[in-house]
């Protein structure tokens, strides 16, 4: 069996670790996600989200790595014969890859659109006719106006490919030398790309306006329970938690290591560049309404529509816009490359944990098979499926499966007060019992509300409006991450490790 690779810094692994929170996530997904939600009413549950139970499930994912030193599955098998947990959490990272690919690809051909700002002046009909989505007369159409749906889409297929290309060619070079080295480059370059970005938006004029937006508080949000599951839900995605990538990343840290510090340094840097991103992009939304005469509302549009559609209207009226639209796309695929390496390098590792394989097999094996499931989503019909699959692994893949995990450590397992004591001996910060709380109680508690909120609003209507056929595949893709789950436990394993259950004073000290 091949030796367990180990980053060569302590620096590269906080690198890595930043690298795979900060993604899509913050440039794009958390400005609009906190506008939507009230703004400023939004940053209060999204900092008791992320105090409560993204840093303490983030302290807990490095320690399980890092004292168990395995993938996700081989993890939770050594903690209690819970290896299909650890296949659904790496299932839920299996799923994203897929779709998170190609946003970076549609990142990569928006580089160059906005270069000659080739995208015009109704840049949502550009957008809507890039991705295939409608038809000669420019009329937009539905799921299910496509059969095979409608075929692929060339213009996403070919910058997904240099995607999957660039993905592989670092996996393949290994932890160190590969991962480590690409985001030791990524990740200075990004912060100097957002900066200027954001140095950009607030001398523009109307940012203010923007920036209101975005902080002002709004307290008539905060006693409604949608603000606090996508609270949760960013803070989760955004951290790259729950979902087995930061497990597998502090499976490779060497035995002297600091926990409870990394994970707040990792966790800060996260947050402190989604307000970055925030500034840079809601100070340019300002600007356009500023410009338009109209309120910041009127301008800002949700998802998709806002870095590939509105953002782009933006670029067309400000003075210097090809270069700003050149930073914005190319921050959008460095934050996305460091993101979905990790994301596929947790299926690596599983797949090389239990099936004793070679790393470089399971490169070629895992990102082979997820660079063409991604093709499904560079079809015509491609966006309906990323949006749903998205939602549907969010809400049912990520959320429940850190409910789970609380209650499998805290509760079923009781191993709280022991992590925490293990830690607070090889850290620099010591956490207090506030830790045992958060994740004993008041996670578990909140997650669980939610989730049963969830269930019923889901139940009662289809997300967005979509046909039923749409919504079978979303619950069929949640519901598959936990069957694959229990499969893949039922596989025997070449790897003695696999199986066996490590009694605590076992475990790597
Ligand atoms: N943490 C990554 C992001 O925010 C997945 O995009």
């Amino acid at each position: 069996m091949e030796q367990r690779s180990t980053w060569a810094t302590r620096s590269g692994f906080i690198l890595a670790a930043v690298g795979s929170a900060i993604g899509l996530g913050n440039i794009w997904r958390f400005p609009y996600t906190a506008f939507d939600n009230g703004g400023g009413a939004f940053l209060i549950p999204y900092f008791f989200a992320l105090i409560t139970a993204g840093i303490p499930i983030l302290i807990m994912e490095f320690h399980l790595g890092h004292r168990l030193r395995g993938s996700a599955p081989l993890t939770f098998s050594k903690l209690g014969n819970l290896e299909w947990f650890g296949w659904w959490q790496t299932f839920i990272a299996f799923v994203i890859s897929v779709y998170y690919s190609v946003i970076i690809g549609w990142a990569f051909a928006y580089t160059f659109f906005a270069v000659g700002q080739s995208w015009g002046e109704d840049t949502g009909a550009f957008l809507y006719k890039y991705l295939g989505l409608t038809n000669s007369a420019g009329e937009t159409l539905g799921w299910s106006d496509f059969s095979f749906m409608g075929g692929l889409q060339w213009s996403v297929v070919i910058p997904l490919i240099i995607v999957w290309a660039i993905v592989y060619f670092v996996l393949s070079r290994g932890v160190a030398k590969g991962i480590e080295k690409a985001n030791k480059f990524f990740m200075p370059v990004l912060l100097i790309l957002v900066i200027l970005m954001a140095i950009r938006g607030i001398t523009l004029e109307g940012a203010a306006q923007g920036l209101n937006a975005l902080f002002t508080p709004d307290w008539s949000g905060i006693t409604n329970p949608a603000t606090w599951v996508a609270a949760y839900g960013q803070v989760f995605f955004s951290l790259s938690i729950a979902f087995a990538i930061m497990i597998t990343y502090s499976s490779y840290l060497p035995k002297k290591s600091d926990i409870n510090n990394n994970a707040f340094i990792t966790a800060f840097a996260n947050s402190g560049f989604s307000m970055i991103a925030g500034v840079a992009v809601f100070s340019a939304i300002g600007f356009m309404a500023h410009q338009q005469n109209v309120a910041v509302e009127d301008v800002a549009a949700g998802g998709v529509g806002l870095a590939f559609a509105v953002f782009p209207q933006i670029l067309n009226e400000m003075p210097l816009g090809n270069v700003v639209g050149i930073l914005f796309f190319v921050s959008l695929i460095f934050a996305g490359l460091s993101s979905l390496i990790s994301i596929v390098e947790t299926f690596i590792a599983g797949f090389a944990d239990k099936f004793n394989m070679e790393r470089q097999k399971s490169v070629n094996i895992s990102v082979g098979i997820v660079a063409l499931l991604s093709l499904l989503f560079a079809t015509k019909a491609g966006l309906y499926l990323l949006d749903t699959v998205d939602y549907f692994i969010n809400s049912y893949g990520v959320a429940m499966s850190g409910l789970f995990m609380t209650v499998i450590v805290g509760w079923i397992l009781n191993r709280t007060q022991e992590i925490r004591e293990y830690n607070n001996r090889i850290s620099d910060i010591r956490i207090g019992g506030w830790w045992n709380f958060f994740v004993i109680v008041l996670t578990p508690a909140v997650l669980g509300y939610m989730g049963i909120k969830q269930i019923m609003k889901d139940m009662a209507e289809n997300y967005s409006g979509y046909p039923d056929s749409l919504i079978a595949i979303g619950w069929a893709v949640a519901v598959f991450a936990v069957v694959f789950g229990f499969y893949f436990q039922s596989l025997k394993s070449k790897n003695p490790d696999f199986g066996k259950k490590v009694a605590k004073e076992d475990e790597a000290a």
